[in-house]
């Protein structure tokens, strides 16, 4: 642990001169005054008083330095059978046109643009024009609601939305226009624009005064320059699933988010200007936000915006055809796309047709990585793999092997060590630190490392309630693990009614939520199980209120279709089972955990205070006719 030792001690213990050194890497319009404000509230903040824009550091800067030859962006989807390559200039060109159109639409310095969008190059040109003109983004993911986008609208009040006419996936053209306006119309607040881009796969009628066809604006628009913007400014809000069916809206600032952006793809996935780096997850998500559109353009590297599945897209070779065809020196995706893979192709036959030799590393995130999915990743691969952990709230890891410092051993089932800036603390409810080995809340104490969430989008409260105010002076990741003799961090479950399916974080109060809104339903409770493929499924408990009497599939199917319309897709909602009671403490709280513990056939403590024991047979019963429990 030589230089990373060092590294990473050099970090905490001097902070300033740390992230200072890293920070000149970039363009500054102005430098800051301070490197870490430790008086801001809620928390610290980095690069105070300093100004910058975050597009022309991933775009403009690379043309100038003479990269603009180079690819920038590479779309790829199979899903449409398209190919296409932006390079620096072009994608600089088209950056600077639709940053032009958005701002024909009044958009400036401060407002929020929403952007609901597939995977096409247009969803990154959008962030990247928001960012130039100074403005904040808030990219909404694909598979979710009309609702859901409605909350979102609600709380960001963007001035315009960028959306496309539809998505695709394997099974089914999503059609995105009637759930943007849907979304408007159930909204208090209306965006005084929308632009669409249009898709030959579906139409997209546009409303007059409104609604604006992506290629004509274009077309009108006069390219705009970068506007710098304080270092503190916010450049996106991320809503992320809590434990209510509210998001929480994860501000990210400029400054920050820059520097740590572009030290982490030296350092940790060991990437230099030039290389080809690809994550396959979605713009919607922090990974598509961090890795496929922020960091590797920060650093010159030529990104790969892929528009389909790790298998069906035609079939299980699909990551190595990619991988093969641009020369990816990095591939970065969540354990549940490798899963799907060994699923499908479990001997690995499809590797056999491609050529890896370009790949250096496989970078796994979003879930806990289970060792059977690394050793086989490992093994057909026959690369290092690489599990990392982070958070939206964070944007970058917290916990990862600095591949770019100093490769460590491999420890399957840990994402290895404590990144520069975080310093990592194990605690016990009564907040006393855990000697090593043993299991507590992971926090961190302040300040946070730069690019982690100064507030939540308006509203400082609920960041304190949620973030800060369990442990003063410490903030609250929400997962709970522990820390080895060696220094390695273990993090074993959430802490929290979050829960993570195929890589998505999802909220289970949020469906609980949905669920308790139905006629028929007195209460209920969502809990995760779990699942080989997803890692986690949600499964809902549901208790019929007095007198009801209904057929159960009828019922579960109502159900099902409730949390897909308000919900999404994504949250992948198909199991439900209908009991009698539910278990309870006796001052009324539902043991959850408990019910986890007897799904996935895990031993388990009766708790102390449950209120009548009886009823954990009858749910066992239950579970075990949906196939858990067993
Ligand atoms: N727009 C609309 N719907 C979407 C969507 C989008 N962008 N993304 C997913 N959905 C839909 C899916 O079509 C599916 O619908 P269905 O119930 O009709 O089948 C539903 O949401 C659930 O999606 P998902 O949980 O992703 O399951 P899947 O069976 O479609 O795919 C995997 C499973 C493992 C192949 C896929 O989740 C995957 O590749 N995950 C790993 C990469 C990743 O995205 N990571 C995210 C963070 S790094
Ligand atoms: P998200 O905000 O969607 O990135 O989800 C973050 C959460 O996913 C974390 O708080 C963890 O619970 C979980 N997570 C992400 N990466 C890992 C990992 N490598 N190991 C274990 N859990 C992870």
């Amino acid at each position: 642990m030589g230089t990373y030792k060092a590294i990473y001690e050099r970090s905490l213990a001097d902070p300033e001169g740390f992230w200072g050194e890293a920070a000149a890497a970039l363009h500054w319009e102005k430098p800051w005054d301070k490197v870490l404000d430790p008086d801001a509230k809620p928390v610290p903040r980095w690069f105070a008083g300093g100004q910058i824009n975050t597009c022309f550091n991933a775009v403009d800067r690379h043309v100038e330095a003479g990269r603009g030859d180079q690819a920038a962006l590479i779309y790829d989807s199979p899903v449409t059978d398209q190919k296409r390559q932006y390079t620096y200039t072009e994608l600089r060109d088209a950056v600077a046109s639709f940053a032009g159109a958005l701002r024909a639409q009044g958009v400036e310095k401060g407002d929020r643009v929403l952007i609901y969008m597939p995977m096409i190059p247009e969803a990154a040109i959008a962030m990247l024009a928001t960012a130039r003109l100074g403005a904040i983004h808030s990219v909404v993911f694909g598979g979710f609601a009309a609702n859901e986008l409605a909350t979102r609208i609600n709380d960001a009040k963007p001035k315009a939305i960028v959306s496309a006419s539809c998505g695709i996936e394997p099974n089914r053209v999503v059609v995105y226009k009637p759930l943007l306006d849907e979304a408007i119309e159930i909204s208090s607040h209306k965006p005084s624009a929308c632009i669409i881009k249009a898709r030959p796969q579906a139409e997209a009628p546009l409303i007059d005064g409104r609604d604006l066809d992506w290629d004509t604006a274009v077309a009108q628009a006069q390219p705009a320059e970068c506007v710098a913007v304080d270092a503190t400014d916010p450049l996106y809000i991320l809503y992320t699933s809590g434990t209510t069916g509210q998001p929480k809206g994860v501000v990210r600032d400029n400054g920050g988010h820059a520097v740590a952006m572009h030290w982490t793809m030296k350092n940790i996935y060991n990437v230099e200007a030039g290389d080809v780096y690809w994550a396959a997850s979605d713009v919607g998500w922090v990974v598509g936000h961090s890795y496929i559109v922020y960091g590797p353009l920060l650093a010159g590297c030529t990104t790969v915006m892929y528009e389909g599945k790790p298998v069906g897209t035609p079939d299980p070779g699909a990551f190595w055809r990619v991988i093969n065809e641009y020369g990816v020196k990095v591939l970065f995706t969540a354990p549940t796309a490798f899963r799907a893979i060994k699923k499908e192709d479990p001997e690995g036959e499809y590797l056999k047709h491609y050529d890896l030799s370009a790949m250096q590393a496989l970078f796994l995130a979003g879930e806990r990585c289970d060792p059977d999915t690394l050793f086989w990743a490992r093994d057909k691969l026959q690369k290092p793999v690489i599990d990392h952990w982070w958070q939206t709230e964070t944007g970058w890891a917290i916990a990862a092997n600095p591949m770019g410092i100093e490769p460590m051993e491999i420890k399957p089932g840990s994402p290895t060590v404590a990144m520069p800036g975080y310093d990592v603390r194990i605690l016990s409810e009564e907040g006393d630190e855990m000697p090593d080995g043993e299991m507590g809340n992971i926090v961190v104490k302040l300040p946070l490392a730069p690019s982690c969430l100064p507030t939540l989008w308006g509203n400082d409260q609920r960041f304190i309630d949620s973030y800060l105010s369990k442990y003063p002076g410490y903030y609250l990741t929400g997962d709970a693990g522990y820390r080895d003799d060696d220094g390695y961090l273990w993090i074993m479950s959430r802490t929290d009614d979050v829960i993570n399916v195929a890589g998505h974080r999802l909220s289970t109060g949020a469906m609980e939520e949905v669920l308790a809104g139905h006629s028929d339903v007195a209460e209920c409770a969502v809990i995760g199980v779990a699942d080989a493929l997803k890692g986690q499924m949600p499964l809902g408990l549901i208790v019929l209120k007095a007198g009801v009497e209904r057929d159960e599939k009828e019922l579960a199917a109502e159900l099902v279709k409730r949390v897909r319309d308000q919900i999404g897709p994504v949250a992948a909602f198909k199991l439900v089972t209908v009991v009698k009671r539910l278990p309870k403490t006796r001052s009324g709280k539902i043991l959850r955990g408990t019910m986890v513990k007897i799904a996935d056939s895990q031993e388990y403590k009766m708790p102390a205070t449950i209120d009548d024991p009886t009823i954990l047979d009858e749910i066992t019963e239950s579970l075990r006719a949906l196939g858990y429990a067993k």
